[in-house]
Formats: structure tokens, sequence, C-alpha cells
């Protein structure tokens, strides 16, 4: 059975943050930020405003686009690196707010490759016949764990949901996917507290323990070289070429990472879907965000080959390669 992406859709909140608005909050520059990440802007959710909310908004417009009506969906995966609470998962609360009530569903934590666990596990949960119309949501409200104090984080990550429906089709469709992990390396991007290891007192929020940490520079050699080799995998497991790829769609974290991975691809440059400039990292929320902005500007056509290729937190990494059906 062909299974392919029917729809996809995305929101991000109004709120711009520039990085000269970061000026005034740390001790950092326009400059360094754009040289140094390619980010100028990013989004930031309201004081009331969670996941779920950004991520209900961006699957209404999936579903709708994918023709469907909300009780059409009967699996619901949410990938989100900043879920609403613990439990319930995120996905439970999404299948609330849009009232998708034959749905399954549950959350899936694999960092910002999160998107890319998504949709490989919604394609699998089609194509064995279990399931028929599966919706994947990253819907990330990182705001809220970001320390405004910490320069070498809080300038890189934004706020915003994408989503995708998942269905038999005709033509095209996943044509290869791949996942990886390396928890060797799960101390590299973390949210230390607040779990069964650093449970939450007084002590972890006086130290900042419930905010994202990370080793940027061990986390950036990584992911250039991890990028790199999924794409190449993704396309040998098709049986295809690099050649027959018309867009690889990356996670988008730095500039420097996807334009460094890109060279030694040698893949065109221009055939990179890139949007970080305006939004920075937005986890599993940046890969369907990028697609959707792709489609929607009439960049992508029935039968184009795209590669979705994410990493993250975990370590994890993965890529999708899809034949564009529609
Ligand atoms: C975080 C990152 C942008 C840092 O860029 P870098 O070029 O490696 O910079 P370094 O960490 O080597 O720091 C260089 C200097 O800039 C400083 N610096 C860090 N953040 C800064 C900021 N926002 N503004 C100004 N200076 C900053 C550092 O303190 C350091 O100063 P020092 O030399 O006096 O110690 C980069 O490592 C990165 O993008 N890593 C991957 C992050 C990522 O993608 N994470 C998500 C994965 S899903």
């Amino acid at each position: 059975m062909r299974v392919g992406i029917i729809g996809t859709g995305s929101y991000l909140p109004d709120s711009i943050l520039s990085n000269f608005d970061l000026e005034k909050i740390v001790n950092t520059s326009n400059e360094w930020i754009v040289e140094r990440t390619g980010i100028s802007y990013r989004r930031k959710a309201d004081d009331d405003v969670c996941s779920s909310d950004l991520g209900a908004e961006a699957a209404k417009i999936a579903i709708d686009r994918a023709g469907l009506s909300f009780e059409d969906i009967d699996l619901i995966i949410s990938a989100s690196s900043s879920p609403d609470k613990f439990f319930p998962s995120t996905a439970c609360i999404i299948q609330s707010k849009i009232g998708a009530k034959n749905a399954a569903a549950f959350d899936l934590q694999a960092g910002c490759s999160g998107f890319i666990y998504g949709v490989t596990t919604a394609a699998q949960c089609i194509a064995t016949g279990q399931f028929r119309n599966a919706l994947v949501v990253g819907a990330e409200v990182l705001s809220k764990f970001t320390d405004w104090e910490d320069r070498n984080t809080c300038v890189l990550f934004g706020d915003g949901a994408g989503a995708a429906v998942l269905s038999q089709v005709e033509s095209g469709g996943v044509l290869a996917s791949i996942l990886g992990a390396d928890g060797g390396g799960a101390d590299l991007l973390e949210l230390p507290a607040g779990g069964t290891k650093e449970p939450a007192s007084f002590e972890t929020v006086k130290n900042h323990r419930h905010y994202i940490k990370m080793n940027g520079n061990e986390v950036f050699k990584f992911a250039v070289k991890i990028l790199e080799d999924s794409v190449k995998k993704v396309v040998a497991k098709a049986d295809l070429t690099l050649e027959d790829i018309n867009y690889i769609i990356p996670h988008q974290a730095n500039i420097r990472i996807i334009d460094a991975a890109v060279k030694r691809l040698k893949f065109p440059r221009e055939q990179v879907i890139v949007n970080l400039d305006k939004y920075g990292n937005m986890s599993s929320a940046s890969i369907p965000v990028a697609l959707d902005e792709a489609l929607n500007a009439g960049r992508i056509q029935k039968g184009d080959k795209i590669v979705m290729v994410g990493f993250g937190a975990g370590l994890t990494w993965g890529a999708n390669l899809i034949e564009w059906s529609l």
C-alpha cells in the first residue's frame, strides 16, 4: 500500500521577537546571531498559550486541506518537545480541541526529529491496515523552557506548529524512511529537571534546571554529519540518487549546519528549503512548517521527490523520502 501526505497546515503565534529585542535582554548582537545562526526573528506565544493550542490550529488546517472531517482521523501522533504536561499526552488534548473523537492518540518523544519519527510511524500504522487517516503534529512553545538569561540558547529557539495528514495514496507517497538514535549523547541537549532523575524542587528552579541546556559545539558537529549521512541513506534505501531529488527540507536549527551539510552532499543550495531566518529552531514544528510554506508557495509539485531530514535531542535523527502525490 502507498501512503503519503494528503494535507498540511501550520500555525504561528503573532508576536515576533527580533534579534534587536534580544539585544535588550542578554549580552548579544544582531550581527552575532545572524552570522553564527542565520536567525533574524522568532515567534513567541502569549503566556496563556500552550503547545496544544498551536497544534490544534495547525491540525485543523491540515485536515481541511486533506478534504477530511475531524471524525475521519483515526490516529493522532504529537511529537512535541514542549508538551502541555507530562501526562496526559498532548495528542489527547489536541484530539479533544479539534473533536477528532474516533482517533487513538499518543505522544512520541524524539526531540527535533519528532516530526520525522511521527511520519515514519504513521505511515507504518496505515500501511499495516490498522489505521486509515493519521494526523502528525509538531507543536512547540519552547519559549517557556528557554532560559532568557542564557545567550547560548535563548537566541536559537522559537514557537510554532505544523501538522500533516497521512493516508493511502494512488501514486508516490513515502518511498523510504530511516530513523536512528545515539543515547550516548543524551546529555548534549536536554531539559534536566522535572522528571524522576531530578524532580522539581526549590533547588532545581533556583538553578535554572527546568530550562534547555545544550553543548552547542558538540551538537553542531553531530548535526552536520548526521544530516549528510541521513540524506545519503534514505536516498540509497529508495534506490535513487541525489540527482532524483527535487527538494531537501532539513530541520531548521542553524544556517551554518544546513550549508555545511548541503556542501558536503554537493546538492544545489536553491533546492534546499530554508525558513529559519523568520522562525528560529521550532524543534518538531520546523520541518512541517517549512513543508507547508513550500507547498503554499507552489514550490512542490506532483511527482516531486523531497527528502525531509531531522536531528535533535536524544540524540536522534531520521529522514523521509516522499514522492509528492497531489
Ligand atoms: C550555539 C551555536 C550557535 C554557537 O555558535 P558557535 O559559533 O559554535 O559559538 P561558540 O559556542 O563557539 O561561542 C563563541 C563565542 O560566542 C559567545 N556567544 C555565544 N552565544 C552568543 C550570543 N547569543 N551572542 C553573542 N555571543 C555569544 C560565546 O560565549 C563564545 O564566547 P567566548 O569565545 O568568549 O567564550 C552553535 O554551536 C550551534 O548552532 N550549535 C548547534 C545548536 C543546535 O542546532 N541545537 C539544536 C539541535 S536540534
